[in-house]
């Protein structure tokens, strides 16, 4: 039996799947790692974490789906994207890495967007502007704070490709987490050469750029004892999590738009072309198509904004679920359900890790605004929803603006499972939301790219087309539309109010 790893080093841990070429799901595991906070808005992983929970959880994958070592043909690789790993000459990790969701780049921002010659020549050098959470600022930031540290830098890694490294002894990436390093030509998918001069950093500190399901490498023969595989089983170039992700949802044509409601939530588009908003508000990155790119949206706090709302204010309802057996989001799901669309007048702002799309702003601030005495805990979870769902629709309303073409939407990721949820998507968008019979998200998509390089599929379109098929579908109710589209109106105001606000809030240490 041929089979399929998808590997995907997430943000709270890694996550395992063992799939057959039909996309049938064999096992799966997960193996979490601590993520460090050393200041406010610092975001940090060690390396080493994600190695070890990978070691531990391939080999128990692998049992649990009852296969032999040599059935794995392929591994692709998927992770947080923009994350620096900051590797010495030998190979060693020189601090912790910094991650996606950290944000104290704010001036190397600045400092990248003028050495480029003005925000607009980066957009046309990169697709891109300079965010806060993206690879370059971190390896700019690492050279005006911690020179001896920068002197040290080797090579620049994302998460998934040090887990490559380590797997197979070579410095490669793909296309589409290269794009969120801004260092790529997303045009013409290749390190830009312009910007790397501009910027005074050599191209050697970067990996060799591959298409997501070209052959990186096959594992080393150390690794391959270790992990009870063999040094023949390749590793392909897999992608970044939004690109695997939306792989996994088929997003691999153009009409079809994915959500995301994980820690962060991603609103996704395929695109024949390569398409970027002159304002920079939404990112154009590589597809992990061959020759294709896509568009998305990233709001930072998505179903993390549920989360922190669990943890900060229901603990008590946290405990009595768990003592008792129940999912407390149901119970949560349940409260906000009673409640009337719009939560009677408030509004949450999802912006606790700062904010991404359409804002790029580090220092917005989550914001309840809108409070009065019958704002009770189903009240506020339901505007937690709901205020994601408008953060997205900032997003999707961005792409209809640029021609991109938006019928269906498909809903993934932790926040999904909730059809209440999935409802106010609906009502939100007012686009008829989906899901799939997959529900496994990025390890799914590579695990599918794992089995386009290991000759399974001529290409990725034809291994979705194979293995992906809807199960649900929810329309959007006229009535809801209409109170959130009066509602959204609103929300899009509270941003432009308080935006100096959260300056001045950003300056009072
Ligand atoms: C994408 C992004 C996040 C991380 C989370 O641009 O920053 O979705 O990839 O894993």
């Amino acid at each position: 039996m041929n089979v399929y790893l998808g590997i995907d080093v997430g943000t709270s841990g890694v996550k395992v799947l063992a799939v057959r070429a039909d996309g049938t799901i064999l096992a799966s595991g997960v193996g979490e790692y601590p993520l460090y906070a050393p200041r406010p808005l610092w975001s940090e992983q060690n390396p080493d974490d994600w190695w070890n929970a990978v070691v531990k959880v391939v080999p128990e994958v692998v049992a649990k789906a009852g296969v032999k070592g040599s059935d794995v043909k392929a591994i692709g690789l998927s992770g947080q994207m923009h994350g620096s790993v900051f590797l010495d000459k030998n190979d060693a990790v020189i601090r912790p890495a910094i991650l996606w969701n950290d944000q104290r780049t704010a001036k190397e921002c600045v400092e990248i967007e003028a050495a480029a010659g003005g925000r607009d020549k980066l957009i046309e050098m990169v697709a891109n502007p300079a965010m806060s959470g993206f690879t370059a600022p971190k390896v700019v930031w690492l050279r005006n704070n911690e020179p001896e540290n920068f002197d040290r830098v080797a090579k620049v890694l994302l998460p998934k490709d040090e887990i490559r490294r380590r797997l197979t002894g070579e410095y490669a990436t793909e296309v589409s987490d290269a794009s969120g390093t801004l260092f790529l030509d997303v045009a013409n998918r290749r390190w830009s050469k312009p910007l790397l001069d501009a910027l005074q950093l050599d191209e050697s500190i970067l990996p060799t750029v591959f298409e997501s399901e070209d052959v990186t490498g096959k594992l080393t023969p150390q690794v391959a004892e270790q992990l009870g595989l063999t040094t023949d089983c390749l590793v392909v170039g897999g992608a970044g999590d939004c690109a695997a992700g939306a792989v996994g949802n088929g997003i691999v044509r153009s009409g079809v738009l994915s959500t995301s409601l994980g820690t962060s939530g991603v609103a996704f588009v395929h695109s024949d072309e390569v398409k970027y908003d002159k304002l920079g508000r939404v990112h154009t990155f590589c597809h992990a198509v061959r020759g294709k790119w896509h568009m998305m949206g990233v709001t930072l706090s998505a179903a993390g904004s549920l989360q922190w709302f669990r943890d900060a204010l229901c603990p008590e309802l946290y405990e009595k679920a768990k003592a008792s057996g129940q999912n407390v989001y149901e119970l949560l799901t349940a409260e906000a359900a009673a409640t009337p669309i719009g939560a009677d007048g408030l509004f949450f702002l999802p912006y606790l890790s700062g904010e991404r799309t359409p804002h790029a702003d580090p220092n917005a601030r989550g914001c309840f605004v809108g409070l009065t005495l019958s704002s009770d805990r189903g009240r506020i979870a339901r505007s937690i929803m709901e205020g994601v769902a408008y953060s997205l629709r900032e997003a999707i309303d961005i792409f209809r603006g640029l021609g991109v073409p938006v019928g269906e939407i498909r809903a993934s990721g932790g926040g999904a499972k909730s059809p209440f949820w999935r409802q106010i998507q609906a009502d939100v968008f007012g686009s008829k939301t989906t899901t799939l019979n997959s529900e496994e998200g990025p390890a799914f998509g590579v695990a599918l790219l794992a089995a386009v390089g290991g000759g399974e599929y001529s290409n990725v379109v034809e291994a979705c087309d194979a293995t992906i098929r809807q199960v649900s579908e929810l329309a959007p109710n006229p009535d809801a539309q209409k109170k959130y589209d009066a509602a959204f109106a609103v929300y899009q105001r509270l941003y432009r109010s308080l935006k100096a606000d959260f300056e001045a809030i950003s300056t009072l240490g």
